[in-house]
Parts: C-alpha cells; sequence; structure tokens
C-alpha cells in the first residue's frame, strides 16, 4: 500500500504552473512553444514518466495515473487556450471592421450640369416669360426640313455654308436647329412664338473656333404685323437677363436664304464697353446673332399666308455664348469631357 503517493507534489506545482502558464499565453506562437516545453520529448511531463521507471510496481500505478491526468489536463488547457484565441482573432476584426453608423458621412462628389446645359436653360427660361414655347425635334433630319423648307433648294450655293454629314440613306444630321421651327410652323398655326434649342453637327476641321458639333438656341415669332422692331426688343431683353445688364445692339446686313432682309446683330463689346479691345479687335462690337424677316417661302412652306402673316427669326450659338461669359479661348472644351475644365462652372 502506498501511503503517499509519489511525486504528487511536484506533479501538482507543475500542473498550476504548466496550467497558468498556458491559459494566459498571448498568440499561438506562444503556446506551441508551451506545448513543446510540457509536452515535447524533452518536456516536463515526459520527465515524469522516465521518473516512474524508478518506482516500484505498486507506486508505479498511483504515479501513472497522476501524470497521465497531468497530461491529460495539460492537453485540454492548451485546446482550450487555442480556441480562445481564434475566437479573439475575430473579436479583433470585428473591432478593426467597427463602423459608427451614427458618424456624419462622407460628401459623395456631386456633378453638376454641363455650361451649355446650364446657359440652354437660363435662355428657356427668360423666353418662356416672354410667352414663347420650348420646341425639340430629331438629331437625324430630312433634306425637306433641313434645306428645302428654309428655301435652300438643292442647287443653291448656301448650302457650302453648312457642310453637311449626310447618312447613305439620303438623310442627315442637322445643321441647324430651324428644321425644328419648320416641323412647329407647320404643326401649328400663328400666333407662333418659340424657341428650338439643340445640338447640331457640320462637316467642319476644327479648331479654337469651330467644332463638328455645337449647340444652338434658334427663335422664331410669326403673327401679322411682326416687324425688326419686335425683333430687336426681344433680342435686348434676351441679353439684357443673360448678361445682368444693359447690352447695345447693331444691325448690319447679312445673307441666310431663309430670312429677308437677314442681318448680324453686334452687340457692344462687354469687356471694353465700346473703346476697343483685343477682345473686339478694336472694333467695340462683337459679332453675336444671325436673324432676319422669315423669307416668304419659308411661310409658305409652312402653309402660312406670307400676304397675312410675318415673322422675325434668329440663330443663337450657346458654345459662343458660353465662351464670351467666361472668356473661353477654345470652343474644343466644351466636347473633351475634361473634368479640370467642366468643374470650374
Ligand atoms: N439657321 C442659321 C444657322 O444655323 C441661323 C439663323 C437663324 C440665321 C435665323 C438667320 C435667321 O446658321
Amino acid at each position: 500500500m502506498v501511503k503517499y503517493p509519489p511525486m504528487k507534489e511536484q506533479i501538482n506545482t507543475l500542473q498550476t504552473q504548466a496550467l497558468a502558464e498556458i491559459t494566459s499565453a498571448s498568440d499561438e506562437a506562444t503556446l506551441e512553444a508551451l506545448r513543446i516545453h510540457y509536452l515535447g520529448k524533452k518536456g516536463a511531463v515526459r520527465a515524469f514518466f522516465q521518473e516512474m521507471a524508478k518506482l516500484s510496481a505498486e507506486e508505479k500505478s498511483v504515479a501513472g495515473q497522476l501524470v497521465n491526468a497531468l497530461k491529460q489536463a495539460v492537453e485540454e488547457a492548451l485546446e482550450s487556450r487555442k480556441h480562445q484565441l481564434k475566437a479573439n482573432k475575430f473579436t479583433d476584426l470585428d473591432q478593426k471592421e467597427w463602423i459608427d453608423v451614427t458618424a456624419p458621412g462622407i460628401q459623395p462628389p456631386q456633378g453638376h450640369l454641363h455650361p451649355i446645359t446650364q446657359i440652354q436653360y437660363e435662355i428657356e427660361t427668360i423666353f418662356r416669360s416672354m410667352g414663347f414655347q420650348v420646341f425639340d425635334g430629331p438629331q437625324l433630319e430630312d433634306d425637306y426640313h433641313n434645306f428645302e423648307a428654309l428655301n435652300i433648294p438643292a442647287d443653291h450655293p448656301a448650302r457650302d455654308m453648312q457642310d453637311t454629314f449626310w447618312l447613305t440613306n439620303g438623310r442627315l444630321l442637322r445643321t441647324h436647329t430651324s428644321s425644328i421651327q419648320i416641323r412647329a410652323m407647320q404643326g401649328q398655326t400663328p400666333p407662333l412664338r418659340g424657341i428650338s434649342p439643340g445640338r447640331v453637327f457640320r462637316y467642319e476641321a476644327t479648331d479654337a473656333s469651330h467644332e463638328n458639333t455645337f449647340y444652338q438656341v434658334e427663335g422664331l415669332m410669326v403673327d401679322k404685323d411682326i416687324s425688326v422692331a419686335h425683333l430687336i426688343y426681344v433680342m435686348k431683353v434676351l441679353l439684357k437677363e443673360i448678361f445682368q445688364r444693359e447690352v447695345k445692339v447693331r444691325l448690319r446686313p447679312g445673307f441666310f436664304p431663309f430670312v429677308e432682309p437677314g442681318f448680324e446683330l453686334d452687340i457692344n463689346c462687354l469687356i471694353c464697353g465700346g473703346e476697343g479691345c483685343p477682345v473686339c479687335k478694336y472694333e467695340g462690337w462683337v459679332e453675336l446673332l444671325p436673324c432676319g424677316a422669315i423669307h416668304p417661302n419659308v411661310l409658305k412652306a409652312c402653309d402660312i399666308d406670307p400676304s397675312v402673316y410675318t415673322g422675325f427669326a434668329f440663330g443663337l450659338g450657346l458654345n459662343r455664348l458660353v465662351m464670351m461669359r467666361y472668356g473661353i479661348n477654345d470652343i474644343r472644351y466644351f466636347q473633351s469631357g475634361n473634368l479640370q475644365f467642366l468643374e470650374q462652372f
């Protein structure tokens, strides 16, 4: 009979120490080192087994149970700490990915309308306030609405004024939004006033002042006794609103097949006030838009009797207007998609 189990005290001490170390191991590498230290071939637990060899058979069986229990306790402690560390890893991840859903968000960058669209909308508002309608129409046009009905027959030299992108089926990309106005006049009876904003196309070599795609707002008014005086008044209201000041205008004769008489409307140079500067080439005036009294042939093409009705028409280039407003010196910026340019507006 073994009075007091041999090695019991050493085993207890070792177990207390091992479990304390294992439960406080901070990572898996430390844990592995502890496993080797206690359970490895040259480890502390193995040493007890060797020690047992010196004992009697009876003592051996008692001590054997103790050492096995120690081994098992250490193994279990290692296993459970390993699990804990793994679970902690996820907790750490939670910590890193934790977000405060009540914190104010980051303002996402917000886009805005293109400067051409901005001025188009502005002009639409100004004309609506004067009772004009806003007409829309197709970009892909036929010869009739773009040329024929506008008093530009097939053999007319004025076709050269508007180099055209033709499609193989005889259609074309509209060269001006006058085509929309033909459609509008054909669909309505005077009195009539409206504008037609839109994108137009010309087969042009591009440079700082020429583009193959640009934007217009054309407009017209048809009624009994409409004269050039009405045209000048409407233009002056428009320019005053756009430039936020009184703008002087003058008319010079200009030829366009769809107006008679036709004019080039100049405005007093806004940079120098008419004194003369590089922008107006020291003339004091800047060419702004073509206009005129609608040609009787155009009215006839739209079933409007020119002996009863008269009208005026104008064609405003939006790109040029934006260029004048902001001092932009190259028309190619508008289609460039260059954000550095666009973000300024
Ligand atoms: N349709 C002409 C163009 O695009 C502009 C214009 C309109 C000229 C009305 C005179 C009168 O060139």
